[in-house]
């Protein structure tokens, strides 16, 4: 597609294969950008992006564990190969195991697994797709921090929390080092959305469910392309004097004292 707000860029989406990056993979696309498709899982991140193609949009599916530089180092490899650069570098990999709990009751290793793809692979991702990014007069960095990175909560998840904290405080280090040479580096803080990292279990109790349910003010939960529409304006060119934010799109319930 040569037209949308997207036309002419190429995006780089991690976690592709699944909730808001497969959403993305395909909006993207659809508004006119040619999507590098990274995921661990590249039988999903292959069925995510004939879906992109069917909608006529440009798609390729690449196997990319963010945790490991040698597989992200090739994977934007094989981004420039495929598309000969790289415009938009979207952190959107995540994970947050149903054992990750309060710091006196969270095993080291899931400590370290979290920390490794939440935090590990933003990093690689950006030490390797950065120069490309320059090497192209500049682009938009988009990292998927979380709402509890901002407040407190009672049934924690402090690894994952930790993690998503770190995501923010590295989003706007690049902003300042980046911004003078065309790179804007932005965060956005989703509420809870309803996708399988949810839903597969802590969605599943209905009265866990309802707990959460009652802190939104907008009166349901997230979807996936709430916050899409927020990556794709920072995507965009619109959002040229957008850099080290970290934007809330949580329906509210980071305002919510009662
Ligand atoms: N769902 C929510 O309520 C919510 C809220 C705030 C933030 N987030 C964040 O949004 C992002 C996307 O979450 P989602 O809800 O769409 O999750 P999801 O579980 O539906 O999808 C995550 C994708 O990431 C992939 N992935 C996991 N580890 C990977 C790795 N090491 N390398 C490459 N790919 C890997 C998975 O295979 C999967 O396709 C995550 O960073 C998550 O922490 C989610």
């Amino acid at each position: 597609m040569t037209t949308g707000r997207l036309a002419g860029k190429v995006c780089l989406i991690t976690g592709a294969a699944s909730g808001m990056g497969a959403e993305a993979t395909v909006r993207f696309a659809r508004e006119g950008a040619r999507v590098v498709a990274c995921d661990m899982n590249l039988e999903a991140a292959r069925r995510v992006v004939q879906t992109a193609q069917a909608a006529g949009g440009q798609s390729i599916a690449v196997a990319m564990n963010v945790a490991k530089e040698d597989e992200v180092k090739e994977g934007i490899k094989a981004a420039v190969k495929a598309y000969g650069k790289i415009d938009v570098l979207y952190n959107n990999a995540g994970v947050f195991p149903s054992d990750d709990h309060s710091v006196i009751d969270t095993e080291e290793k899931v400590w370290d697994t979290v920390l490794a793809v939440n935090v590990k692979g933003v990093y690689l991702v950006c030490k390797h797709g950065i120069p490309e990014l320059l090497a192209n007069g500049g682009g938009s960095i988009i990292n998927i921090a979380s709402f509890v990175a901002l407040v407190g909560c009672s049934v924690p998840q402090d690894a994952y929390t930790a993690s998503k904290g770190a995501v923010i405080a590295l989003t706007k280090s690049l902003a300042v080092q980046y911004g003078p040479r065309g790179i804007r580096s932005n965060a956005i803080c989703p509420g809870p959305i309803e996708t399988p990292l949810l839903t597969q279990w802590l969605l599943k109790e209905p009265a866990e469910k309802a707990k959460r349910l009652n802190r939104i003010p907008m009166g349901r939960f997230g979807k996936s392309e709430d916050i899409v529409n927020m990556a794709l304006y920072l995507a965009c060119d619109e959002s040229r004097w957008t850099n080290g934010a970290a934007l809330v799109v949580d329906g509210g319930i980071t305002s919510n004292y009662f």
